[in-house]
């Protein structure tokens, strides 16, 4: 099985990720690190000389190549859920929604050097985080709210303990 935890950057994928990971004895892999090591280069390195295309294509190889993986989950960049290819990927997998509020995720990201960070500013981010959010709704087999990513993991496991 592979749990796949989508959202909005800054929504605390990472973090809830490795304690979800550590709990059910899984494997975790972050879909951003792995690519900078595929890459070996940096996500503003690769949309700086690449441009965001290119970084799309290399998420998109990236998820394909977890698609067989057991017991992993794997943390997904903000944007996967977006592409319709990515998408039909995702049916493959049980997909988690992390759905942290707008104001949540900027207190995180505002200072990071995320690419889309630096090319908007609040209100413009605000609206880009509104239109992904059918996209997240679209994709997820569970969806955990709030800010309190030890009760959002608490929550995951149980859920995913029956599935089991
Ligand atoms: C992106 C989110 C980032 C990273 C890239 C693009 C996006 O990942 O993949 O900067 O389009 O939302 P995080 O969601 O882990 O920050």
């Amino acid at each position: 099985m592979v749990i796949a935890l989508c959202g909005y950057m800054g929504s605390g994928k990472s973090t809830l990720g490795k304690m979800l990971a550590k709990k059910l004895a899984f494997d975790f892999v972050d879909l951003d690190d792995y690519i900078e090591k595929k890459e070996n280069m940096s996500i503003p390195q690769i949309f700086a000389d690449y441009g965001e295309a290119y970084f799309r294509q290399c998420e998109y190889s990236a998820l394909a190549s977890f698609l067989s993986a057991d017991s992993t989950v794997l943390s997904l960049g903000g944007g996967v859920p977006i592409a319709d290819e990515n998408k039909k990927l995702l049916k493959g997998m049980f997909v988690v929604y992390i759905d942290s509020s707008f104001e949540d995720c900027y207190k995180r990201i505002k200072t990071t050097d995320r690419p889309i960070v630096k090319q908007k500013n609040k209100s413009e981010l605000e609206e880009h985080y509104n239109d992904r959010v059918a996209h997240y709704k679209k994709v997820a087999n569970l969806t955990v709210y709030g800010n309190n990513l030890k009760k959002m993991t608490e929550q995951i496991v149980r859920f995913v303990k029956e599935k089991i």
